[in-house]
């Protein structure tokens, strides 16, 4: 018989995938999907990753989206568990990704998704996840975002970072205003430009806060303050409102300050000076509270620096 070497190869690969393939028996999984980790998606997952408006466009119900996040086998390589679940450092800002964003899974869901994760990942196709009030199916619908809304996400992972030029500006302006008050109109024209290109950059700024608010799963615009709220809430709430309400008034004063150059009015000139000082000072508070937000207790950790011995 001729020697066939490809039909020897086709046997080596056989012999060498057999072992493993058919003739070892699965050992018996601990987790189970339907019982184990679909309550927990449904619990926690869900109510942003669903439908229409699921955060990021990612639908938790969606079999080969959430396993796109998975190395089966490997917890420690699957982004579902180092990025999204585990928290190592116990800190939201390391740890930015975690979800739900309010804070991890308790440890034994933890644990339970890590061994699922370890044991395969496995997903029966058939079963379903059911959501959470009704029990039925997740609709799977894959959302295609407008570009209007892809661009509106995209824009608020800027908002930390343009938002230093309002502020700045908004500063520099009412101290102007301030000194016009003893230095004379120069002083006026410099403060009156720069509140009116901080205004435009507030603007922009406040619209890429709201977009940001909303990829990161802050609460709706039309969600009240929780009368427990934790203060990270609270700064939310509050920091949310006064800057709209910043670059709201920074339009009203760049109005003023039109209407006053044209009707030669000594009021408006006041109203519209008085109020470019009282914005310098809204915009720092304002910025403090982002300030928080972002790095924490930034003024408690100073003093702590300061008081070590
Ligand atoms: C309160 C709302 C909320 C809840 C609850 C929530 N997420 Fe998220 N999730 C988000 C937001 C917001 C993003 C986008 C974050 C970003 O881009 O910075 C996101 C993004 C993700 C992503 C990345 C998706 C992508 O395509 O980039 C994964 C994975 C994810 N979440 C998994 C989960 C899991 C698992 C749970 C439940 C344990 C969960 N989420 C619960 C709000 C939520």
């Amino acid at each position: 018989m001729k020697f066939n070497l490809s039909f020897l190869l086709v046997l080596c690969f056989f012999y060498s995938a057999a072992p493993r393939g058919y003739c070892q028996t699965e050992p018996r999984k601990i987790i189970d999907f339907a019982r184990d980790i679909a309550p927990v998606l449904r619990d926690k997952c869900v109510s942003c990753h669903q439908g229409e408006k699921a955060k990021n466009g990612f639908i938790i119900a969606d079999r080969d989206a959430l396993l796109g996040f998975v190395e089966p086998g490997d917890a420690a390589s699957s982004s579902l568990w180092t990025d999204y679940l585990a928290q190592p450092s116990r800190d939201k800002v390391t740890d930015s990704l975690v979800m739900p964003p309010d804070g991890p899974l308790n440890a034994s869901q933890l644990a339970i998704f890590k061994l699922w994760i370890d044991e395969g990942a496995n997903w029966q196709i058939e079963s379903l996840l059911m959501s959470s009030d009704k029990e039925s199916p997740v609709p799977v619908t894959p959302s295609t975002p407008s570009i209007g809304t892809k661009v509106y996400r995209a824009i608020g992972y800027f908002h930390p970072a343009m938002v230093h030029f309002p502020i700045a500006l908004f500063f520099v302006g009412g101290a102007c205003a301030f000194l016009s008050y003893f230095l004379g109109p120069r002083c006026q024209t410099t403060a009156f430009q720069c509140i009116a290109v901080a205004a435009l950059a507030s603007v922009l700024t406040v619209v890429m806060g709201w977009s940001f608010a909303d990829t990161q799963g802050y609460p709706a615009w039309d969600k009240p303050l929780a009368s427990n709220a934790t203060h990270d809430e609270e700064n939310f709430f509050y920091h949310r409102w006064l800057g709209t309400f910043t670059a709201a008034l920074g339009l009203i004063c760049v109005v003023l300050g039109l209407l006053a150059r044209r009707n030669k009015s000594n009021r408006l000139s006041h109203a519209w000076r008085i109020g470019a000082i009282a914005l310098a000072a809204l915009v720092g508070v304002v910025g403090h509270q982002g300030g928080e937000l972002v790095y924490g207790d930034i003024f408690g950790k100073a003093i702590e620096q300061l008081r070590k011995e």
